[in-house]
């Protein structure tokens, strides 16, 4: 029965550090916009496997930007509840949003022209869509969710 305890005991470690993680990302997406002293430097999100579609949706109603600073076919980078994002404007008064930390390790996409690339290790992904168009990344820019509001992009 030493087998059995051992594994409860480990399925109790797992659960709670896992939780503790959770709860720690709970709190850095309520965190005010002021205390942005990791900004800039890779995301502990990158190794966490089945939270890749995360919005910080607490944020629903923010002033995200002009749309006028977007260029029409280009990109701009922002923050909504303090996370970085990309803001894209397709075509003229479309815009989309996606999550500028990268899928593959983390580290935060920026655009470069009409692309987004992310400076670690290369990858490439589409301003409209968020797909990866180029690797070692292999899933999309999660999607966030905005909406123009008059000359204003609204998170939500
Ligand atoms: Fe973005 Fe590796 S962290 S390509």
């Amino acid at each position: 029965m030493d087998d059995a305890r051992e594994l409860s005991r480990r399925t109790a470690l797992a659960l709670g550090g896992s939780g503790a993680l959770g709860g720690a990302l709970i709190l850095a997406g309520c965190a005010p916009a002021e205390d942005a002293s990791g900004a800039g430097t890779p995301s502990e999100t990158g190794s966490d496997s089945g939270d890749t579609g995360s919005t910080p949706t607490d944020a629903a109603g923010e002033d995200v930007a002009a749309l006028a600073d977007i260029p029409v076919g280009g990109s701009i980078s922002a923050t909504i509840g303090g996370e970085p994002v990309l803001l894209s404007q397709p075509s003229a008064g479309e815009v989309v949003a996606f999550s500028a930390i990268c899928t593959h390790q983390g580290c935060t996409v920026a655009p470069e022209g009409a692309a987004l690339i992310c400076p670690c290790h290369g990858s490439t992904f589409d301003p409209a869509t968020g797909d990866v168009e180029q690797g070692p990344a292999l899933e999309p820019l999660p999607s966030v969710p905005v909406s123009v509001d008059g000359d204003r992009v609204i998170a939500g």
